[in-house]
């Protein structure tokens, strides 16, 4: 079998479309414009072309959008102060600190200091606290993107055998959380995986919806995919590749040329999930300003 791709950029600029449509509608409403401050510490190139994405998506969308680049060696204070400033600054109606921080900023402590009705990550404690009580406000948005593309894919979760391997907090766990809850387009049985999961092919075999969100590059075969299941990679790997240009190329965690051979349906690396990641962001700024 030959897996049909999903192309989460097509669906992502569809997805796009809507949201442009709902802040229309926001504004005739008579709301304010809603406006996303990143903030980027460090020149890591992943980083700054990840906040570039989601601020030119927010302009795109219609909403304001500015980001608040700062050195390496910023100290936390210094990032704990402009948070607090952004927060303050009701012309703001989303916050997003990209992460990784350099060492010497407390990520825990940044996160927690975001304010929650700002927090278009969705990262800080009270809102995964909400997600974890089934009345979520803001969700991450990988977990969102995974979501969306399971349902707009004819993958309705519902009731199905799914495997989450990674158990991050960024996507592993609110993913098992919102697939999880009772309600539509969740309901479903999961399991999370890790590393210190025993077997880990026999459990990812039991995957009728496979998500791979390790972190490692190809670490799923085709000899750990149940044939005909669902595969999500959320990996984003950058690894050495003497035959392009720039000397290395992005690959996913999952064995793409295997693995597309069992499943029914793969996202790509590039091209997958990223691009519905990015788009989810652009969505809670818009619900983070109350749209
Ligand atoms: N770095 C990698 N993924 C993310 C994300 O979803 N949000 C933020 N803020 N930083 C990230």
């Amino acid at each position: 079998m030959s897996a049909r791709i999903i192309d989460g950029a097509a669906m992502a600029s569809e997805v796009r479309a809507e949201i442009a449509e709902r802040v229309r509608a926001h504004m005739a409403a008579g709301h304010r414009r809603p406006k996303l401050v990143a903030v980027l510490v460090g020149d890591d190139p992943g980083s700054q072309s990840y906040v570039k994405s989601k601020t030119q998506g927010c302009a795109e969308a219609g909403m304001d959008s500015d980001t608040i680049r700062l050195p390496a060696e910023t100290s936390h204070d210094r990032v704990l102060a402009e948070v607090q400033r952004l927060n303050e600054d009701a012309s703001v109606t989303g916050i997003l600190v990209q992460l990784p921080l350099p060492p010497q900023v407390d990520e825990q402590v940044i996160v927690r200091a975001i304010d929650p009705r700002k927090d278009v990550d969705g990262l800080h404690p009270y809102n995964l606290g909400l997600l974890m009580e089934g009345s979520p406000y803001t969700v991450p948005a990988t977990p969102l993107g995974v979501q969306q593309m399971l349902l707009r894919t004819g993958n309705d979760p519902a009731g199905a055998r799914v495997v989450i391997v990674g158990r991050s907090m960024l996507v592993g766990r609110p993913l098992s959380v919102l697939l999880s809850q009772r309600g539509a387009g969740a309901n479903a049985t999961v399991t999370i995986a890790h590393t210190g999961t025993r077997d880990l092919g026999v459990v990812t075999r039991e995957a009728e919806i496979l998500v791979v969100a390790a972190g490692v590059p190809g670490m799923v075969d085709a000899s750990m995919v149940r044939p005909g299941a669902v595969v999500i990679d959320v990996g984003v790997n950058r690894i050495a590749d003497a035959s392009r240009k720039s000397g290395s190329r992005l690959v996913g965690d999952v064995d793409y040329a295997s693995v597309s051979e069992v499943a029914s349906a793969i996202t790509p690396v590039p091209g997958g999930v990223g691009p519905m990641t990015v788009t989810m962001v652009i969505s809670n700024t818009l619900r983070a300003a109350g749209g």
